[in-house]
Formats: C-alpha cells, sequence, structure tokens
C-alpha cells in the first residue's frame, strides 16, 4: 500500500490507473478509523480497480467551538487499518497544500444543507462539499463511498454531483453498530463510561420510532413522540433535533406516505451523536436492521 501526502503524486497514481483502463474506488474520511470505515473499504474493495482511501481533518466543515484541534488523529493506526482492509493508496494531504494562501472557493448546496445537521452546524455542509470536490478533482475516482449515517451528507454530495456533471458514482453503506446499538463513529471515543451508556439510547428511541411506524402510525408527530419519550428517559442525553423528513429533499414531513428518514441529533454530555433509520413501507427494505460489518465487535443488525 502505498502513502500519498502530496497531490500531484495522487494525481499521477490515479491517471495512471485510470489510462490503464482501471477503476478508481475512493473512500474519503477524516481519519481515526473505526468498522464504519472499514466497511467503506470492504465495499470499495467490491468494485475491484485501485481503492483509495483519504485521510483528512477539514477545518473548513469545523465550526467555532466544534471539535477541530482535539478531533482524534492517529495516523500510523490509520495507515495499517486501512492496508489491512485492502486499501491500495493511503492519500493524507496537508492542510498547506488544500487549503493554500489565499483560498477563497467554496461549494455550497444551500438548501438541502438547511434542515437537520445544517440548522444547528451552519457553515457544516458547505465545508464538506468544498474538501469533496477538491478531493475528487485530485483522486478522479470512478466511485466515491459514503457511510449512511451521514444521510444528509449522502443528499447533499449526490446533489453536488448531479449539479456539477461530475461522473462519479456515489455509493453508500450501511451505519455499522456497536453491541448496544449505538452508531460507530470517531466521536464515540469522547465518550465517559456513564456517557457511553447513555448514547445506547439513541438507537433504542429510533427503535421505538420504527416499531410505531411498523404497527402502523403515519402521523411523523406521534412516532417522533415515541422517539423523545425513549431519548428523555436519559438525563445525559440532550436532544438536538427528532426530524422525520422526505427521503430526498429532507423537507420535514407530516404524514409518511412510501418512506420517509426519521433523524435524529443529541449531545450526549460534550459530544454530538447523529443517526438516523429509513422507515419504508415495503417490508423487505428495513434501514434500521442492516448493517454489515460482521466482525466480531461490530453488529450486525
Ligand atoms: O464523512 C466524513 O468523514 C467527512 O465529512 C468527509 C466526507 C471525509 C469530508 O471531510
Amino acid at each position: 500500500m502505498m502513502v500519498v501526502n502530496n497531490i500531484r503524486k495522487m494525481r499521477d497514481i490515479s491517471a495512471r490507473a485510470r489510462g490503464e483502463g482501471g477503476r478508481v474506488v475512493f473512500v474519503p474520511t477524516m481519519g481515526s478509523l473505526h468498522e464504519g470505515h472499514l466497511s467503506l473499504l470492504k465495499r470499495g474493495a467490491d468494485f475491484g480497480g485501485l481503492l483509495v482511501m483519504s485521510i483528512f481533518v477539514n477545518p473548513l466543515q469545523f465550526g467555532p467551538g466544534e471539535d477541530y484541534l482535539t478531533y482524534p488523529r492517529d495516523i500510523d493506526r490509520d495507515t495499517e487499518m486501512a492496508e489491512d482492509a485492502g486499501a491500495d493508496v493511503v492519500f493524507i494531504p496537508n492542510e498547506a497544500e488544500i487549503y493554500p494562501e489565499g483560498f477563497q472557493t467554496s461549494v455550497d448546496v444551500p438548501f438541502l444543507g438547511r434542515n437537520l445537521c445544517g440548522h444547528f452546524r451552519p457553515h457544516h455542509f458547505g465545508g464538506v462539499t468544498t474538501v469533496l470536490l477538491k478531493l475528487f478533482n485530485i483522486v478522479e475516482p470512478h466511485v466515491a463511498i459514503f457511510g449512511e449515517k451521514d444521510y444528509q451528507q449522502i443528499v447533499i454530495v449526490r446533489r453536488m454531483v448531479s449539479d456539477l456533471n461530475l461522473d462519479i458514482e456515489i455509493d453508500t453503506v450501511p451505519v455499522v453498530r456497536e453491541r448496544d446499538g449505538l452508531a460507530m463513529s470517531s466521536r464515540n471515543g469522547y465518550l465517559k463510561p456513564d456517557e457511553r451508556m447513555a448514547a445506547g439510547a439513541i438507537y433504542k428511541a429510533l427503535l421505538a420510532g420504527k416499531s410505531c411506524f411498523d404497527s402502523g402510525s403515519r402521523d411523523a408527530s406521534i412516532i417522533i413522540g415515541e422517539v423523545e419519550d425513549v431519548l428523555s428517559v436519559q438525563p445525559m442525553v440532550s436532544i438536538q433535533y427528532v426530524k422525520i423528513c422526505d427521503l430526498d429533499t429532507l423537507e420535514d414531513v407530516d404524514t409518511i406516505e412510501d418512506g420517509a428518514l426519521l433523524a435524529v441529533a443529541a449531545m450526549v454530555g460534550r459530544t454530538r451523536l447523529i443517526d438516523n433509520c429509513k422507515l419504508y413501507t415495503t417490508p423487505e427494505i428495513d434501514s434500521c436492521t442492516d448493517g454489515s460489518a460482521g466482525t466480531e465487535r461490530a453488529m450486525v443488525w
């Protein structure tokens, strides 16, 4: 596996793979890898071709007072894990090369970034799309893979790819969960033991909402009420939002017709956690109970 720190070199490697008729498959990350990331690499390997993972803690997507400076960084561990999971290239650009002096362009998908997390993190998605467009231009992937925990990110990235005519397939992988259902996240490591216990309520709450939907309720406010009831039992969990929204527009829905997204964001202590679950009327598509890692530690729903 190659570790590449330089944009020119990354471009050359991709161009060579493309020139030889190979596929370039891309997994963008901010590092601090966990089994959710490994499931993205595993999925990437299924496509064949050159499997590139990037590790870049993108300052543009953190707001003032957020955890940019303390975001966990462990490049040695990450590169080892990426290699074991089959990555061919780990691209670790440095910040000065990604954002040189004078950098000022931004890419924004304004309406899809308004609801849900966008309400609480107003500049976050602009930072995500800006860095992703840059990474896409450098890595030139045929396919890029994202985890469904950040569902809003996926919808926004797909919109950007379509609006800007990027020739990139966006592929997704289900949420990978800890044994108690907590969605895997690099930020879970911030949780103190009692907070970690309390955080399990988020998945329990989603399941309560899903069960309400499965028993026939289509009224979003009733389902949201069920979710909030479970969360409010945990004093350490402070709800930012519980929403039911359209899967494509991310606008709130009052009555669920074919399907919708049930999404939660909550603070547990000082740690912000998100999770979601698709509510489908078709029983065989069941996103609260899929999952993918299949390893000893990860839970396969
Ligand atoms: O999902 C993430 O880890 C980040 O938002 C991404 C896509 C790597 C962009 O910095």
